[in-house]
């Protein structure tokens, strides 16, 4: 079967749930392929919806799906005030604002630059949401030099995210930064 059979059938099909036709064991398990994957999946999700909340909703749960060994996906938003709020995710439920100046997210957000942490136990300041994490990606999401926000991915095992997941993440961020309508959705305060 080519990968074009595991893309999902967009919204004129809502009614026949992604996770019906798409089940774990059918994800590619080499990460190029599963990235490309996800690359043709998150892009027919957006198809003709550009408003963020749906869409990072939908990212989160796709990610979920996806990735092995991990405890908990999601964003969190720019607040536009020094500070991170929380968005869609999926996993325990976790902290709801995260000041630029602390945790893995803070530094993703301060320095626009992803943070591959190998070992959380060895980042510091890293906020523990949930004491299963042991590893954390986390990539900022940006759009004509304005931070929008970031995506968050941790692991229960150490050393879980490689180049590979940082480069497959990035695109993923850069193609929900592209294409959603920020304006649409006001997150400051
Ligand atoms: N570990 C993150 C906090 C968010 S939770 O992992 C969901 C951090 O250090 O910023």
């Amino acid at each position: 079967m080519g990968l074009a059979a595991y893309v999902h059938p967009g919204p004129e099909r809502c009614g026949t749930h992604m996770s019906d036709e798409i089940r774990m064991e059918h994800w590619p398990k080499e990460k190029p392929a599963l990235y490309s994957l996800l690359r043709q999946q998150l892009a027919a999700l957006m198809e003709g919806e550009t408003h963020p909340l749906p869409n990072l909703a939908n990212a989160s749960a796709l990610l979920w799906q996806a990735l092995e060994n991990i405890n908990w996906v999601g964003f969190y938003l720019n607040t536009g005030k020094e500070e991170l709020l929380l968005g869609p995710f999926q996993g325990k439920t976790a902290c709801i604002r995260i000041p630029f100046e602390k945790g893995v997210c803070g530094a993703a957000a301060r320095e626009r630059c992803t943070q591959l942490v190998y070992d959380v136990h060895r980042f510091p300041g890293h906020i523990a949401c949930d004491s299963a994490s042991n590893s954390e990606l986390v990539v900022p999401l940006v759009k004509a030099d304005r931070l929008l926000g970031v995506l968050d991915i941790d692991s229960p095992s150490i050393g879980r995210f490689d180049e590979e997941d940082k480069g497959g993440l990035e695109a993923l961020a850069a193609l929900l930064a592209e294409g959603c309508d920020w304006n649409r959705w006001q997150m400051g305060s």
